[in-house]
């Protein structure tokens, strides 16, 4: 299928390459929509399967089982950016791919986001690629101390990093890390993380929701809070420069863009995520459309829905064992989302609660 091609109808297949709670809130959204999916992962216990009609559990390496997924689906799409881009570049040439694989591997390495965003001309932190110890140390000088010490791939919720506060860290931090591909980031000290859910349609029209602001526990989301507490100056800003990271891009779906605040007020670009994004959870609670349906009706061709909000919001990621309290501990005016995970274990993100506020105008 082209892009000058329609709108895929109700009771398409969409194939979702992952298996985890983002991929099963992109299922029950495509249901909602009168969709069919179909979901590719390589573990049998992933929380997704509990709500797609259809599923493949193979690894993303097996020619034949890619094959077949894709001749059972109408278009692929992802719930993780660390799928190989092997098995996107198998799919792509059989289905229509989006967000494309472009995007996906942009996103995928650190290195390549930087310098991506760095040719767009949009700010990061100081950062210096680093293939061995020697170039660590003449780094550190260059871009000074704390600095953030990171794989170029395959990192999650604070996995695969490491603050250097000290010269004398350096040596640890590096033989933590090594040998997989590395860059160095300047610590930044900022006032506040917010973030940014864009969508872009096949049209190449756009819709984004409003900044969120974002607190980690241990290198982990726990609370994303809408409105943000920025200048409108700083919003307006932070939604221009996602808006403009999907149209480099060339984007098609929903896109997360993370932002450090600086205490001087400005904005850096942390990462991107070319997905549905946790921080966009209380879409779901607030928004006239959300995250989740918003990206299934970009990658389907339909027209993009309203992302204004309708109430202030705040959303809580349920961590561990956190989960257990719901029953009791549930308010009247908050929306549960758990994510059916067998098990509980210190870390996993096993649901997440918003709380709704008081209503505001539609913006
Ligand atoms: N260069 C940095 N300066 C200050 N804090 C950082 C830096 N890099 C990461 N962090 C903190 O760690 C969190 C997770 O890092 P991030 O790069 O977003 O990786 P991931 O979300 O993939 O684990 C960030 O949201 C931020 O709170
Ligand atoms: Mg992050």
């Amino acid at each position: 299928m082209s892009r000058s091609d329609g709108p895929l109808p109700p009771g398409s297949v969409i194939g979702i390459l992952g298996g985890g709670q983002l991929g099963r809130m992109l299922a029950l959204a495509a249901a909602r929509l009168g969709m069919k999916t179909h979901i590719y992962c390589p573990d049998p216990q992933s929380p997704a399967f509990d709500v797609t009609p259809r599923k493949t559990v193979a690894d993303y390496d097996d020619e034949p089982s890619l094959a077949a997924f894709a001749a059972a689906v109408d278009v692929v799409t992802y719930e993780f950016e660390n799928v190989p881009a092997a098995a996107a570049a198998f799919l792509a040439k059989r289905k229509p791919l989006r967000p494309g694989a472009n995007a996906l591997a942009v996103a995928q390495d650190r290195l390549a986001e930087k310098a991506f965003l760095t040719i767009n001309r949009i700010p990061v932190a100081p950062f210096a690629a680093i293939p061995d110890a020697g170039v660590l140390a003449s780094e550190l000088r260059e871009i000074g101390l704390p600095a953030v010490l990171k794989t170029t791939r395959l990192g999650y919720d604070g996995k695969g990093q490491r603050t250097i506060r000290k010269r004398s860290d350096a040596a640890a931090a590096f033989a933590a890390l090594a040998p997989k591909p590395l860059v160095l980031e300047a610590f930044v000290a900022f006032e506040k993380e917010i973030s940014v859910v864009v969508a872009r349609g096949l049209d190449g029209k756009t819709a984004a929701f409003e900044p969120a602001e974002n607190t980690h526990r241990d290198h982990i989301l726990k609370e994303s809070r809408v409105p943000a507490r920025v200048s409108s100056k700083t919003a307006s800003k932070a939604v221009e420069t996602a808006t403009a990271i999907a149209k480099a891009l060339d984007y098609v779906g929903v896109l997360g863009v993370e932002f450090f605040l600086s205490k001087r007020g400005k904005l850096l670009v942390n990462e991107i995520a070319p997905r549905v994004h946790n921080s966009g959870h209380w879409t779901e609670a607030v928004s006239i459309t959300d995250q989740f349906e918003q990206h299934i009706r970009a990658i389907c061709g339909w027209p993009l829905g309203d992302p204004s909000r309708l109430a202030d919001v705040v959303m809580e990621n349920l961590i561990g064992d956190e989960v257990l309290a719901v029953p009791q501990a549930l308010k009247r005016r908050s929306r549960p989302q758990l994510y059916g995970k067998a098990e509980s274990r210190p870390g996993r993100k096993m649901g997440h609660v918003n709380r709704i506020g008081a209503k505001t105008g539609p913006k």
